[in-house]
Formats: C-alpha cells, sequence, structure tokens
C-alpha cells in the first residue's frame, strides 16, 4: 500500500518544479543573451537576473491564477512546435509544461476586433501570475499571424523580449528571430509586427521601481480613430 500523496495547499516555488525550471530558464536567457557591445542592455540583464535570483532564494508560496484562454491561444502549439526546432528550444519546452495553467489576458480596456483576435499576454511573475514580486514581471506574449501590436510605451518601465519562436519587427528597423532580444528603454514608443504566415512567442521582462509597475495602465499611443 502506498501512502497518499500530500500535495500542499500553496506549494512554495521550489514544489513547483514547472515553475522553478521555468524560472532557471529566464534566468539563463538573461546571462548569456549577448549585449550587442549595449550598456543599457547589459545593465538591464543584470537587474533581471539578480531580481529572478532574490525571487528564487526567498523561494515563495505560489498563487493559483484561474486559467483562461484567449482566441490567440490556438496557435500556441504552433507557436511550441516552431519554437522547438530553434536555439530557444528548452525554453520553449519548458514555457509548453505551463500551457495548461496560463492565464491569457489583453491587458487594455479597449481592445480592437482585429487585434483581439490575434495577441495575448501571461504574466508568470509581478503583481500577477504565479509568483508575486514589486519590481520584475515575467511572462509570455503571444502573437497571432499577420498581427499588428500597435504604438504604445510604458513609461517608466524597461522593457525586454526574448523571442522564442516566429519572427517580428519592432518599429521596422528589423527582423526579429529566436533567440533575439529586443530592447524598449523606459518610455520609448514601439510597434510590433510579425509576418503573415507564423505565430510567435515572446518571453518578455519589465523592470522598474515597485510604484512604476503598480500603477502602469496598458494604453496604446494614439487613440482609434471613430
Ligand atoms: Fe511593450
Amino acid at each position: 500500500m502506498t501512502a497518499d500523496l500530500q500535495i500542499p495547499a500553496s506549494p512554495l516555488l521550489s514544489d513547483d518544479t514547472d515553475l522553478f525550471y521555468l524560472l532557471r530558464e529566464f534566468e539563463t536567457a538573461y546571462r548569456y543573451a549577448p549585449t550587442g557591445g549595449s550598456s543599457p542592455i547589459r545593465a538591464h540583464m543584470r537587474i533581471v537576473r539578480e531580481r529572478i535570483a532574490r525571487i528564487m532564494k526567498a523561494n515563495p508560496a505560489m498563487r493559483s491564477p484561474e486559467p483562461s484562454a484567449l482566441p490567440v491561444a490556438t496557435h500556441l502549439g504552433r507557436a511550441f512546435d516552431n519554437g522547438e526546432r530553434e536555439p530557444t528550444e528548452v525554453f520553449v519546452r519548458t514555457a509548453a509544461k505551463l500551457a495548461p495553467r496560463l492565464r491569457w489576458e489583453y491587458g487594455y480596456e479597449n481592445v480592437r476586433p482585429t487585434l483581439a483576435r490575434k495577441y495575448g499576454y501571461t504574466d508568470v511573475m509581478g503583481p500577477a501570475g504565479f509568483i508575486g514580486c514589486e519590481d520584475l514581471v515575467l511572462g509570455f506574449v503571444l502573437f497571432a499571424p499577420g498581427c499588428v501590436y500597435p504604438s504604445h510605451r510604458h513609461d517608466g518601465i524597461t522593457e525586454s523580449y526574448i523571442v522564442l519562436s516566429g519572427a517580428v519587427s519592432e518599429n521596422a528597423l528589423g527582423v526579429f528571430r529566436p533567440p533575439s532580444m529586443i530592447f524598449n528603454a523606459a518610455g520609448t514608443t514601439h510597434t510590433i509586427r510579425t509576418s503573415s504566415h507564423e505565430p510567435a512567442l515572446l518571453a518578455y521582462a519589465w523592470t522598474g521601481t515597485p510604484e512604476a509597475i503598480a500603477g502602469h495602465t496598458m494604453k496604446f499611443t494614439r487613440t482609434r480613430r471613430k
């Protein structure tokens, strides 16, 4: 006879194996991604790593956000399949294990119907998400093929993306595919587009003061013409 497996009501990070290893993948990505000689990117990567290390050391109790799907989530399997053929393979496989638990959201109050079908994000760590943290937000954003993520900015928050699957352009400055990092200094305006054939999955990190992160509201730069 075997003893019943006792699962605590609020497991610690170290008990939640899938999340623990996902955090390791974020930490690894922000340790080994090339900086391209950019001091701001190097500094941002160090801050992300230090805050991840602090959380892993604290080993907090996990939260259990209610999973929710959005239309874009139907592209998630394809994004994982494509990502498994990229240098980001291990990160992608680790993220895929969390798929049934993810809570996909828009973040914007008024999302245009075209964007509502083609975009969603899910926080892993931050004020929302599985792991509570006030000064670092980690998560994933998923874009369907042919998505235009309109011009926006994040005041007081430094943002980076690691492209895990697919290809995106930002501000028409270049095309980024795995394992590229895209860096948006606080307050800079950016627009993201995806190719018309495949979805794109990006990991993101936001750093800022607790006040900046708690007070951030998602707004597009220009209001929609009626
Ligand atoms: Fe952004």
